[in-house]
């Protein structure tokens, strides 16, 4: 009986483990990230609309509210703005704006630096 408790148990545990959130940004080339963003200027418009250094545009309380929907928007953006940047560096963007704007990635973990 207790050898079939602890069967049980390290399956639950393997079950938990398969739930885990899978984490977007984990393994983008946030070096690549930095350098696309400030190659395509991102900050000076956002600075247009929103003063300062233009990182006032970026609400993670707002519409943007989880990495899935960042990572979206900064693909939507590109396409609008015809950058043509492609998958690799789109996770790129949005893992360095996550990192130093949105933080929901950090969230996942509790881990509180990078
Ligand atoms: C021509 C101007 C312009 C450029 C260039 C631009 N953006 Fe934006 N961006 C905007 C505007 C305007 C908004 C706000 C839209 C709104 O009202 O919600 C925005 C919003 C965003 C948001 C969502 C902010 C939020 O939390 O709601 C992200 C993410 C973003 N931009 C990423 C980028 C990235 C990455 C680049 C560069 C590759 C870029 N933008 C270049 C104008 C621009």
């Amino acid at each position: 009986m207790k050898r079939l408790l602890l069967v049980a148990g390290a399956l639950c545990a393997g079950a938990a483990l398969a739930q885990a959130p899978q984490r977007l940004f984990d393994g983008a080339d946030l070096a690549l990230g930095e350098r696309l963003l400030k190659e395509h200027r991102c900050a000076e418009c956002h600075a247009r609309r929103v003063g300062g250094d233009g990182s006032a545009i970026f609400r993670p309380a707002g519409r943007i509210n989880n990495a899935a929907r960042l990572r979206g928007m900064v693909d939507y953006c590109s396409n609008e703005l015809n950058l043509g940047l492609f998958p690799e560096d789109v996770d790129a963007v949005a893992a360095v704006l996550d990192r130093d704007h949105y933080h929901f990635e950090r969230r996942l973990d509790g881990s509180a630096k990078r």
